[in-house]
């Protein structure tokens, strides 16, 4: 009983001090408007009126280099990696990637369903192409999202979601990202063992939270 209230106080104790940095120093150190990256995906969307993806992240690629020159990596077709994670698994591309914000492209051709992860960070899912759907327990009817809007998973929020095939989105995720990396890594060791895709992923996250470091950007 005496070890459980010792061990509460220290979750709590840890929790306070986390939810403190998050609200008073990591809100500070964002470059990103989920407003304005809203927009571009919905300019980048009415440029491509056949709903081609890889023209609409073409087009999306150029209008946030644009936006945030210093921040982007511009797309490519070489540097995608699969991620697998809480049972659902998709590609993506990493467009940016500092202590406190992330910006990739994530999807999955094939179609996918699982658990969001709870996550110390905000996140800001903006459909490109296809559809998303989500609850939470208790919501019988799901939630759909369709190429143009924006789905926002809360702090500390979970549900279930699903994508059908062919599915896309521009995901912003603002708050501690390092501690958002253990869900995204865990299925390697107890499911996948893609050593590769799990090698791949640390290398351009580790490289782009460095260079942003190097430029100021917590
Ligand atoms: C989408 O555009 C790319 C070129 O950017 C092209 O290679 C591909 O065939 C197009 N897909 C469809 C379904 O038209």
């Amino acid at each position: 009983m005496k070890t459980f209230g010792i061990v509460s106080l220290l979750v709590l104790g840890v929790y306070s001090i986390f939810n403190y940095v998050f609200v008073n120093h990591l809100s500070n150190s964002y470059v990103f408007d989920k407003v304005r990256l809203q927009e571009l995906s919905q300019q980048a969307i009415n440029n491509n009126p056949d709903g081609n993806a890889t023209n609409i992240f073409l087009d999306l690629s150029d209008l946030l280099v644009k936006e945030y020159p210093e921040w982007i990596n511009p797309l490519n077709f070489d540097d995608w990696v699969f991620n697998t994670a809480g049972g659902a698994m998709g590609s993506m591309f990493l467009l940016h990637a500092s202590v406190s914000e992330y910006l990739i492209i994530f999807g999955t051709g094939t179609g996918t369903e699982g658990h969001t992860g709870i996550h110390f960070a905000d996140d800001y899912f903006t459909m490109l192409a296809g559809k998303q759907l989500a609850y939470y327990p208790g919501q019988i009817e799901p939630s759909v999202y369709l190429p143009g809007d924006q789905h926002h998973l809360p702090k500390g929020h979970a549900k279930q979601y699903a994508m059908c095939s062919n599915s896309w989105a521009l995901e912003l995720a603002q708050g501690w990202i390092p501690a958002m990396l253990p869900f995204g890594f865990l299925q390697t060791f107890t499911s996948t063992m893609d050593l590769y895709s799990l090698y791949k992923t640390v290398e351009i996250t580790a490289i782009d939270i460095t260079k942003n470091l190097f430029k100021g950007k917590f």
